[in-house]
């Protein structure tokens, strides 16, 4: 098939296309290198630079698509509170293109990249795709607004639609050095340089971090499986762990101590995440292969072999 990935030159994304075309698949990237590198695009696939805010940019890049992965998004909660225009027109308006060009380049399915911060901070653990969705910060409101979008789409125009709930995400190619990093990026690049950390609050706060490998696996499973269309996923491990745990396993596995120092919880932080993946499980075959451990462990020797 042909592909669209938008934000494929990001950390989800290229992993997402170096897949594609190793199983055989033409891929097209659509990518304003804001946070993504051109460097990430692997060779054999067409990027195309450009916003996902430009209708019809984006309505050029989709024709002779057959399915669009769309992962292009602000990505940052904290940068969604410091500008939430910003990222509404990318994560909100950004998408409504995405499926507007699908509807009018007969696009067969859209599967889009939602996020755990849907569910926001009602309590109960863990999450399943049927718990209240409560977000508390605009990023989590907007992936909110965008899954309700795609899973509409089915119903209202034929094409269909995927959401998947992905929860923390960690991996090579995760950029460890902006202030909005995902937590395992920095705390192993630190580690790796022997420089300090900084936790936000005590520590005990707790995520379903879950390898990027079976992300992109749970993307060619969303993009098949017929019944899919039209459904939510959670896309984790269905396991949490804490910061403070997680430091004392990167610690073990670089072998020195990492000096951390407390600073005060972030805004708009939710306490504990945990994912019941039973849904994914069942209806798109996912079964997620990586521990956490494992996945540390590939990480910390891909940067070992880039510094
Ligand atoms: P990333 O920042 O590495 O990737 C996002 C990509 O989108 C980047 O390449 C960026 O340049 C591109 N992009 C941003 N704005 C754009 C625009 N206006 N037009 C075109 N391209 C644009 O982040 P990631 O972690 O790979 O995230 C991929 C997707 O997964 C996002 O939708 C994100 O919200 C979602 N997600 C990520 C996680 C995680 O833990 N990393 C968890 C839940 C959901
Ligand atoms: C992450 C994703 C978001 C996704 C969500 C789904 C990133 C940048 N964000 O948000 O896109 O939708 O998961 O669950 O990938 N922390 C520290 N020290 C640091 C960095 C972070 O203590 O140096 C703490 C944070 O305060 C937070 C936890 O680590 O409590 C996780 O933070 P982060 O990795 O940014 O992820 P989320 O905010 O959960």
């Amino acid at each position: 098939m042909r592909a669209l990935v938008t934000g494929g030159a990001g950390f989800i994304g290229s992993h997402l296309v170096q897949r594609l075309l190793r199983e055989g698949h033409a891929v097209r990237v659509l990518d304003d290198l804001s946070t993504g590198k051109r460097d990430n695009v692997p060779e054999g696939a067409e990027l195309v630079v450009g916003d996902i805010r430009n209708a019809a940019m984006v309505d050029e890049v989709a024709g002779g698509c057959e399915v669009i992965f769309h992962e292009a998004a602000v990505v940052s909660v904290p940068a969604s509170i410091e500008d939430p225009q910003r990222s509404h027109d990318v994560n909100i308006q950004g998408t409504l293109n995405v499926l507007l060009a699908a509807r009018r380049q007969k696009v067969r399915r859209v599967v889009f990249a939602s996020s755990a911060a849907i569910y926001g901070e009602e309590p109960t653990l863990p999450k399943g795709e049927l718990s209240i969705t409560a977000p508390i910060s605009p990023y989590g409101i907007e992936k909110l607004a965008g899954e309700h979008y795609v899973l509409s789409w089915p119903r209202l125009y034929g094409v269909e639609g995927v959401s998947l709930r992905y929860f923390n995400v960690f991996g090579p190619r995760q950029d460890p050095r902006s202030p909005y990093s995902g937590v395992i990026s920095v705390f192993a690049d630190r580690a790796m340089t022997g420089r300090e950390v900084s936790i936000y609050g005590d520590g005990e706060q707790s995520r379903d971090f879950v390898f990027v490998e079976d992300v992109v696996s749970a993307n060619l499973l969303a993009a098949t499986v017929p019944g899919a269309s039209g459904r939510a996923f959670n896309i984790a491990r269905g396991e949490r762990t804490s910061l403070n745990a997680l430091l004392g396993t990167i610690a073990k596995i670089v072998g020195r101590e990492i000096s951390a120092k407390h600073e005060p919880a972030r805004e708009g932080d939710i306490r504990h995440s945990l994912a019941d993946i039973t849904r994914a499980r069942s209806e798109l075959g996912y079964a997620p292969s990586v521990s956490v451990e494992a996945g540390l462990r590939r990480l910390i020797e891909h940067l070992g072999e880039r510094h």
